[in-house]
């Protein structure tokens, strides 16, 4: 096993352990839906249904990209695959670096099984913003083939590369290799983050050079520097322990990143990614600017366990969002756009000093 495969064993380990989550908050707690105590409406006239990338999905939630390369991984890509099918929601792969390091059958097969499992939802390529200087424009056309992707994610993760020993340290030359790939791809380009968030001034640069795809992935969710603190703990200690330890609470936390996301790009579609645990933390999301949410630990905590377990959650979730639009009487995903929201601090705080405004697009 190579280096890179046996840190991608190590990261599935632990970041399903306890300790992957936290200190951080996503500052869900500080939107507040108002409670509309007469919605006429029944739960059955809820619908939760949203268009992307072309299909029809059944709530607006992606499966984020996590694992790929190894036999394990192509165990779970391919439950992956089921749960999103069956649910009708979209889903992205783990980063394909692997892929170009070893172009073997097993490997891109660990990758290819998602479209297989899943033919009728957007299945999501991925790589590293980091990788793209290396890589030629068909080498990422060929991840993006190989799976019979509908969009591209690439992956900004500058604070997990920093505290990752033999991480990346050079990011130079990022935004340029992304404004190439977004003029000349056969499909969207996503631009993501892993658990930091992106702000209003990144979301901007970004739209400039047209990526029109957003996934904030903010903090409060998996948080890779507590998952690297986890690893040094059985290897070292120290000072490079203290260094890293620092940066645990790093990062814009989810809703705040919604927020500057939507007001980077406003025609663009936004999607809240990181510490999104609930159908009324999807409902929060959307009713403060977001179009989609996405999920990437709970359900990879579910699908080691089983198929049906992560099923039996994501009916939950949605159950949990249709739950929320009733009670903010909202017929449809446009309509709890335009749900009336009340911010309280820290998170108003954060919004007031930033200049930023709740846009809802589609609202
Ligand atoms: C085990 C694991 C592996 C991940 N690998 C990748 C990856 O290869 N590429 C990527 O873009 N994001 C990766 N992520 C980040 C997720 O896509 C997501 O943005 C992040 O975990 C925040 O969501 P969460 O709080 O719901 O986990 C990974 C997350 C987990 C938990």
């Amino acid at each position: 096993m190579s280096d890179i495969e046996a840190r991608k064993v190590e990261h599935i380990r632990l970041a399903v352990s306890g300790g992957a989550e936290g200190p951080l908050s996503t500052w869900f707690e500080c939107v507040h839906l108002v409670h509309m105590a007469l919605p006429e409406l029944s739960l059955d006239d809820v619908k939760t249904s949203v268009e992307f990338l072309g299909y029809r999905l059944s709530m607006p939630l992606l499966i984020s990209g996590m694992t790929g390369g190894t036999a394990e991984a192509r165990a779970l890509n391919e439950r992956i695959g089921e749960v999103a099918q069956e649910l009708g929601i979209a889903v992205g792969v783990g980063s394909q670096r692997p892929m170009l390091v070893k172009r073997s059958r097993e490997v891109v097969e660990s990758y290819a099984i998602v479209r297989k499992k899943a033919p009728d939802v957007p299945v999501i390529a991925n790589i590293g913003g980091a990788q793209l200087k290396s890589l030629k424009i068909d080498d990422v056309e060929f991840l993006i083939e190989s799976i019979k992707a509908d969009a591209i994610a690439i992956h900004l993760n500058p604070a997990q590369e920093l505290v990752q020993p033999g991480g990346d340290r050079d990011f130079r030359g990022i935004l340029d290799r992304i404004a190439e790939l977004a003029d000349s791809m056969s499909v969207p380009v996503i631009v993501k983050e892993v658990g930091n968030g992106l702000s209003r001034e990144v979301v901007y640069k970004l739209r400039s050079v047209g990526v029109r795809i957003f996934d904030v992935a903010g903090s409060g969710g998996t948080n890779w520097v507590s998952i690297e603190i986890l690893r040094m703990l059985r290897r070292e200690g120290g000072e490079r322990y203290r260094s890293v330890a620092l940066f645990r609470t790093w990062g814009i936390p989810s809703a705040a990143a919604v927020i500057e996301a939507r007001n980077g790009a406003p025609d663009s579609v936004v999607i809240v990614g990181g510490g999104v645990r609930t159908g009324l933390d999807v409902a929060k999301a959307i009713a403060i600017g977001a179009d989609l949410a996405s999920m990437a630990r709970p359900v990879l905590v579910r699908v080691l366990r089983s198929r049906e377990e992560a099923l039996r959650f994501l009916r939950g979730v949605r159950l949990e969002l249709s739950m929320a639009m009733l009670l903010t009487g909202s017929r449809s995903i446009d309509e709890l756009k335009r749900a009336p929201v009340v911010l309280t601090p820290p998170l108003l705080d954060w919004v007031r000093q930033r200049r930023l405004t709740i846009i809802r697009r589609g609202a």
